[in-house]
């Protein structure tokens, strides 16, 4: 029997601007199992990075509720950032690596908040930019990385804690077919070796192919494709 990680349940969310009301997720189900890929693909605009960002605890749902190995999440709780630093790992869309910082300072960034010490957190930062095959860059700064470096430095920062699901927001968005084939390779060879969970949102069939389970978004609700 596959066990559930995190559920989504009846997730709404709206926004409202000067046009009016905009629904964007309206009762949307998910269920994510333990040590799975899964992607969520749909048109530009549908809401997929406002249900990742929901279910990445970054943003609240309007109404609806989030299910953590069994337990209901409460969003509003003091411990929530602590949480979900350790047992979440977020790919942003646009990768957000802080430019004052080097490579190897952005990824060990995470592991610093949970209050390992320095000589530690830059030496496992280190372990995964040899994984990642990126250790040449640990001391370039962000605008000294290509795309590609970026986003895998973007990756490294998401697996410092070694989360239990990893959350990846197009993460081969801004590459080229090489190189997004690339990345999608790593990210299916770490979810065999880790067998950490991963969620991928993409608008590239390929990578939907590729992944165990698809879900489309689609007039604010989750689709088995
Ligand atoms: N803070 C906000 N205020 C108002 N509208 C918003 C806000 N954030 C997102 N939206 C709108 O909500 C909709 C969903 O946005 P979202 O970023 O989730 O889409 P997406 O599916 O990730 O799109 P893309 O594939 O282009 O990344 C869009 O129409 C967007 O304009
Ligand atoms: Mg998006």
């Amino acid at each position: 029997m596959k066990e559930k990680i995190l559920s989504g349940l009846n997730l709404c969310k709206s926004y409202q601007d000067s046009n009016g009301v905009l629904n964007v997720l309206s009762g949307a189900d998910i269920d994510i199992f333990k040590g799975e890929t899964l992607c969520i693909t749909g048109q530009s605009g549908c809401g997929k990075s406002t249900l990742l960002h929901i279910l990445g605890l970054l943003d609240k749902p309007d109404r609806g509720k989030l299910i953590f190995e069994g337990k209901s999440i409460d969003t509003t709780a003091k411990n929530v950032n602590l949480f979900r630093n350790k047992r979440l790992g977020f790919v942003f869309q646009f990768h957000y690596l802080l430019e004052d910082f080097t490579a190897l300072e952005n990824i060990a960034i995470p592991r610093l908040i949970t209050g390992e010490s320095h000589k530690k957190a830059l030496s496992d930062a280190k372990e995964l930019m040899l994984k990642l095959n990126i250790a040449k860059q640990a001391d370039h700064y962000p605008n000294q990385l290509s795309g590609g470096e970026q986003q895998r430095v973007a990756i490294c920062r998401a697996l410092i804690n070694n989360p239990d699901i990893v959350l990846a927001d197009e993460p081969t968005g801004n590459l080229d077919p090489k190189h997004s084939r690339e990345v999608m390779d790593l990210i299916m060879q770490l979810n065999r070796e880790t067998k950490q969970t991963f969620l991928i949102v993409t608008h590239n069939p390929e990578i939907a192919g590729l992944t165990d389970r698809h879900l489309e978004l689609l007039n604010g609700v989750l689709v088995e494709r």
